[in-house]
């Protein structure tokens, strides 16, 4: 087993990323740590609450974290999830409160009690929580394996919608991806900070689109595929409309299957730089020389929602 910290603003794509990593026979999921970003805290926190209360899951601790970026007011991104990050879908009661400690310092005592490096942090929104651990507990750079971030984009691969028009090598704006953009001093910390990083960019998620196809295997779910595949088709309005994409991109699942099959992925070794600051380019990624972090380019797309349905199938019994 891989121990495995989700660090999430549920989020439509992030409630496929942690159902996932409940379903994962190799992963166990220690903890949820939230964050604002897609919606509010106490929102994202109620969700990752009702997450696992739908997978019968009261024994995983949420600790809520940073409300906000560092420094800057949050920007949600409800125009994509819903003004309740997940578009109506009524979720039952949550079974648990959340935890006493935040999510920093959550993050910094588990890495503190497990093994050296083999604690996994699965970071599913803003950089803030981990930005905050890091300035608790520097130590934390030599404790933590490997962290997988799903932020940015390199402008590799780019969707290309109906009629021609393409996807930007951001999501937000023409250069940034919502994460990295939503709190890019943060990103900025993480990126610098000595700890080892592999990114699913944008140019790996706008391979995993949602199409017909997928969600009517998603629906045929025990219990609760009318829902999950209700909420997915409302998700994927918003890239399909703005794109012409053939449906919703499965952004952060990419981040728990690299975790679980690295090998669906091909990646590169660079060192990435964040643009922060007001200016236009805000959150801008750029791949550098060095090999600090490890970016992955490419996924196996078939293979890769082979095992969330599996995973899926597993978490919702
Ligand atoms: C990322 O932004 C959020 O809206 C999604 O949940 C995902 O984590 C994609 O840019
Ligand atoms: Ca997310």
């Amino acid at each position: 087993y891989d121990c495995v910290i989700i660090d999430t603003d549920p989020g439509v794509d992030d409630m496929f990323a942690i159902l996932s990593a409940l379903g994962s026979k190799r992963l166990r999921v220690k903890a949820l740590t939230t964050i604002g970003g897609n919606v509010e805290l106490e929102q994202v926190t109620r969700n990752a609450l009702g997450i696992l209360a739908m997978a019968g899951r009261p024994d995983v601790p949420v600790y809520a974290g940073a409300a906000g970026p560092l420094s800057v007011p949050l920007r949600t991104a409800s125009e994509v999830h819903g003004d309740d990050g997940l578009h109506g879908l009524a979720l039952p009661a949550p079974l648990a409160q959340p935890g006493r400690w935040s999510a920093a310092e959550l993050i910094c005592r588990t890495a503190r009690k497990c093994p050296p490096r083999s604690l996994r942090l699965a970071c599913l929104g803003p950089l803030t929580n981990v930005a905050l651990a890091l300035r608790l507990d520097p130590g934390i750079v030599d404790l933590l394996g490997p962290v997988v971030v799903m932020g940015g984009g390199f402008g590799t691969y780019t969707v290309q919608g109906q009629g021609g028009a393409l996807v930007s090598q951001g999501n937000v704006t023409q250069w940034a991806e919502f994460n990295i953009w939503a709190d890019a001093e943060a990103a900025q910390e993480v990126v610098n900070s000595g700890l080892e990083l592999v990114f699913i960019p944008l140019d790996t998620s706008h391979r995993t689109l949602v199409t017909e196809d997928r969600l009517v295997r998603i629906a045929g779910l025990e219990t609760w595929g009318g829902g999950l595949a209700e909420t997915l088709r409302a998700y994927g309005a918003w890239t399909r409309s703005r794109c012409g994409t053939a449906g919703g991109p499965l952004h952060d699942p990419n981040v728990l299957a690299y975790l679980e099959s690295p090998e669906l992925y091909e990646t590169v070794q660079a060192t990435v730089a964040v643009e922060a600051g007001a200016g236009p380019e805000r959150g801008r990624t750029t791949l550098g020389t060095g090999s600090r972090h490890r970016v992955a380019l490419n996924v196996d797309t078939g293979g890769f929602f082979d095992l969330v349905q599996q995973n899926l199938e597993m978490a919702l019994v």
